[in-house]
C-alpha cells in the first residue's frame, strides 16, 4: 500500500457530491484538494463554511462565484491539474461533458449512474468487481437502486443460492430539499416500460443475473422501498438466506419488531444515531418479513439513495488508483472511516 495521500477532486457539490467530499475527508489514505460547482448560493458557500477549497467549474462559474463574495480559489483546469481522480456527481447529461475535459488533463474520473455504462465500460459496485477497476482510468458507480440490487443478488449468488429475481421498486418522488420545485403528489405513477432500467442496469456489473424489475414513482421523499421474489437455487432455509445476506457487505437488518416498520423510521433512526445528515449507506433488510418457502425467498428493504452510492465511490476511487489492491480491505477501511454497520442498534 502507497503511503502517499491519494488526491481527490470532486465535481458537482450536490445531494451526491456533498457526501462524497465528507467520505474522502473521513478516510486516512485521501486527500480532498478541493470542490467544484456552478452555483454561487448557500451550497457552496456551505462548502467554503466546511473549510474546503471552492472551484468554479465554468469560467462563468469563477465570475459568479467572485461576484458574489465567494472565496474561489480557481477553476475546474486548475484543480485538475492538483488531482489525481476526480469524482463527477454533477447532473445527467452535464457528467458526460465532462469526461474528454478530464482525459486531456490526464486525471482518473468516476462517473455517478445518471451516467449510461457505455460512457465509461465499466460499471462498479465494489462487492462485486471491485478487481476488474483496478487501474481503469474511468468507472461508473451504478445508481442507489442498482447498487441495491447488486449487493443483494450478489449475497445470494456468491452464497450459491440464486437462480432468478423479479422486484418491484417503489421510488421516491424527489430528494428532500428539492420538494419546493419538484415530485409527484398524491399519486403512484407506475414506470411507462417493464422492465425498469435498474435490472439491466445491475447487469453491466453481474451480466449474468436473471433479474427483472418493476418500478414505480410514489408521493414521498424518504427513500426507495424494494419487495422482492426470488427463486432460489435449490431448496433452502430462512437462515441459510440470512446467513447470506450476513455475509456480504453494507447490508443491515431492520427489525420491526423493534419499531423499525417503515422508511420514515429508519430515518428517523438514522439521526439519532448521529450519522452525517442522517444517511444510510447500507441496504436496510426487514429481517421479520423475509419468507423462504422450499426453493423461493420473499423480502423487503430500504434504500437511502442519497448515501447508498457514497462507499462505493470511495473503494472506486482506491481501485482506479491502485492504492488498494484488495477489494475485501478496501471495504473494511471505507465502513470502518464511515461507521457502515451490519447492525444499527443491538
Ligand atoms: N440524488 C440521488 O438520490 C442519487 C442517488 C444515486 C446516484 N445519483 C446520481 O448522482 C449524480 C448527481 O446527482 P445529484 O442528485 O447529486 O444531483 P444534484 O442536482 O443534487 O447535484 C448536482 C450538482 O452539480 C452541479 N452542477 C450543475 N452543472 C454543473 C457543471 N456544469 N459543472 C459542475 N457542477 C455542475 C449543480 O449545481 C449541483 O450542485 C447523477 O448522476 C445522479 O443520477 C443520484
Amino acid at each position: 500500500m502507497s503511503t502517499r495521500k491519494v488526491r481527490v477532486a470532486v465535481n458537482g457539490y450536490g445531494v451526491i457530491g456533498k457526501r462524497i467530499a465528507d467520505a474522502i475527508v473521513a478516510q486516512d489514505d485521501m486527500e480532498l484538494v478541493g470542490v467544484a460547482d456552478v452555483v454561487s448560493d448557500w451550497r457552496i458557500r456551505v462548502a467554503v463554511e466546511k473549510g474546503y477549497q471552492v472551484f468554479g467549474s465554468t469560467p462563468e462559474a469563477v465570475d459568479q462565484m467572485r461576484a458574489a463574495g465567494i472565496t474561489v480559489a480557481g477553476s475546474l483546469d486548475g484543480l485538475l491539474k492538483r488531482v489525481d481522480v476526480v469524482a463527477d456527481a454533477t447532473p445527467k447529461k452535464v457528467a458526460e461533458t465532462n469526461l474528454q475535459r478530464y482525459r486531456a488533463a490526464g486525471v482518473k474520473s468516476i462517473f455517478q449512474g445518471g451516467e449510461k455504462h457505455s460512457l465509461t465500460g465499466h460499471s462498479f459496485v465494489a462487492q462485486a468487481n471491485y478487481a476488474t477497476a483496478l487501474g481503469r482510468d474511468v468507472t461508473r458507480v451504478v445508481s442507489c437502486n442498482t447498487t441495491s440490487i447488486v449487493r443483494t443478488l450478489g449475497a445470494l449468488k456468491d452464497a450459491g443460492l440464486l437462480k432468478r429475481a423479479r422486484g418491484v421498486l417503489v421510488r421516491r418522488a424527489t430528494d428532500p430539499w428539492e420538494s419546493d420545485h419538484s415530485g409527484v403528489m398524491n399519486t403512484v405513477v407506475p414506470e411507462k416500460s417493464i422492465p425498469s432500467h435498474q435490472g439491466p442496469d445491475a447487469q453491466t456489473v453481474i451480466p449474468d443475473l436473471d433479474v427483472v424489475t418493476i418500478a414505480v414513482v410514489a408521493a414521498h421523499t424518504t427513500s426507495h422501498l424494494h419487495a422482492w421474489s426470488v427463486e432460489l437455487s435449490r431448496p433452502a432455509t430462512r437462515d441459510e438466506v440470512l446467513a447470506a445476506f450476513r455475509t456480504a457487505p453494507r447490508i443491515a437488518f431492520l427489525k420491526a419488531a423493534q419499531g423499525m416498520v417503515a422508511l420514515n423510521t429508519t430515518l428517523e433512526m438514522m439521526a439519532d444515531l448521529g450519522r452525517p445528515r442522517g444517511d444510510m449507506w447500507e441496504v436496510g433488510l426487514w429481517e421479520d418479513s423475509l419468507m423462504v418457502m422450499g426453493n423461493e425467498a420473499f423480502y423487503t428493504y430500504q434504500v437511502y439513495n442519497q448515501a447508498i452510492v457514497v462507499p462505493e465511490t470511495i473503494d472506486a476511487i482506491r481501485a482506479l488508483t491502485g492504492v488498494e489492491k484488495d477489494g475485501a480491505a478496501s471495504i473494511a477501511k471505507t465502513d470502518r472511516a464511515l461507521g457502515v454497520t451490519c447492525e444499527f442498534v443491538v
